[in-house]
């Protein structure tokens, strides 16, 4: 295992790099032709993350034509729960759908943390694919919160109105906190096995953090991300393994998210950088927040929208800490071309020549 602290490490833990380190949520994915051909090769969304050599090769493409820091390894937050049983399939133009949902008391006492092996697939996948990476570029885990799986564990598939999960929320918060609790459990020990494959960062998603109310947010996602990020091993061969967590639509409380044990925040677009910053000061980095919509705007366009989120987060002589990304997965509809640009634009406007874009 290579010792090199790439720039996407020295961001997350604030410290000098040469230029902001760059990567994107969902970057590998259907707006790359190559990804769409390896899919069909699959059969299936399923068939490629659950076998390592494709899912490996998924990981990849995207450093091929970019020059990104970082890759995450191709899988689904869906996986974890999958491997406790729930049963993941996907229908034809349906989304993520479980077979067996959390519907009665009975399946939520059954609920456990599933046994290691049922993750061999992803494992197997961060080790090739650390393997097969420039030593430059970093390799981020992933999981979703506890709370974002619990959406899907109990609502069955896409959470749309939350019905299900808030009734149990109001109605039988004990059960629900089971849930969450062997959840957090089974995600900590995804995260820590990803963790000794090679995963050099981890990344939190609780996609549906922002749709709790205040203080339920707080007791519902953010206390059970603690849970996790307590639990996780915190340098893997003498190296720190910095941990970043996402609740889109979490502004409110990005004070509580600050104070949670994740070294990073990644920011949905809705956020001004240096607002955020002012908040959190120097407690953590900062990940994002490119609106996905400005890669679907002309080459100038990408550039003035990079210069002016860089310039948001503020001047390198005011401290290191920034993560270049967007403020959600990109979309399908983008083009290659404009990956490339906002790439280049990135490393360029940020090299740090005298506080260049000061
Ligand atoms: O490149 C990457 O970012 C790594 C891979 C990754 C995927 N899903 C692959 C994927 C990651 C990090 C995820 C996370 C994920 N999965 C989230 C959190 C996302 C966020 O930004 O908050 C969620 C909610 C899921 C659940 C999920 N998986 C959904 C809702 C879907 C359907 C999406 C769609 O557009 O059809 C998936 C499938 C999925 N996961 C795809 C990919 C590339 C599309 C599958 C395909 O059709 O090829």
């Amino acid at each position: 295992m290579s010792l090199h602290t790439t720039t996407l490490i020295k961001a997350l833990l604030r410290q000098p790099t040469a230029h902001t380190p760059v990567w994107l949520m969902r970057q590998a994915g259907r707006y790359l032709p190559e990804y769409r051909e390896l899919r069909a090769r699959a059969g299936s969304f399923l068939n490629l993350a659950k076998t390592p050599d494709y899912a490996t090769e998924a990981t990849l493409q995207p450093m091929r034509r970019f020059n990104l820091d970082a890759a995450i390894v191709f899988s689904d937050i869906l996986t974890v729960p999958d491997a406790m049983g729930l049963g993941l399939y996907f229908g034809t133009g349906e989304g993520p759908r479980f077979r067996h949902p959390l519907r009665d008391e009975q399946a939520i006492k059954r609920l456990r943390v599933p046994e290691p092996e049922s993750l061999d697939y992803l494992y197997q996948t961060v080790a090739q694919a650390r393997r097969a990476l420039d030593p430059k570029a970093a390799l981020i885990g992933f999981a979703g919160s506890p709370w974002t799986l619990a959406c899907y564990m109990v609502e069955g598939g896409p959470p749309g109105d939350f019905q299900l999960i808030k009734k149990m929320l109001y109605r039988r918060p004990e059960l629900l906190q089971r849930i969450l609790q062997v959840t957090s459990q089974a995600v900590a020990a995804s995260l820590n096995a990803q963790i000794e494959s090679g995963a050099q960062a981890l990344m939190i998603f609780d996609t549906w953090g922002g749709a709790l109310a205040d203080g339920a947010y707080q007791r519902f996602s953010l206390f059970y991300m603690r849970e996790v990020l307590a639990r996780l091993h915190k340098t893997h061969h003498g190296q720190r393994v910095p941990s970043i967590i996402y609740t889109p639509g979490g502004s409110p409380w990005l004070g509580e998210m600050a104070d949670s044990g994740a070294d990073a925040l990644s920011l949905d677009s809705a956020c001004n950088l240096g607002m955020a910053r002012q908040l959190v000061g120097h407690s953590v980095a900062l990940q994002g927040n490119l609106d996905p919509s400005v890669l679907l705007g002309d080459e100038a366009c990408i550039r003035r929208e990079v210069q002016r989120t860089l310039q948001a987060f503020g001047p390198p002589a005011a401290g290191f800490g920034h993560v270049f990304n967007l403020g959600q997965g990109i979309s399908p509809a983008t083009s290659p071309e404009a990956v490339a640009t906002l790439v280049e634009a990135v490393h360029e406007l940020s090299r740090v020549r005298g506080g260049a874009y000061a």
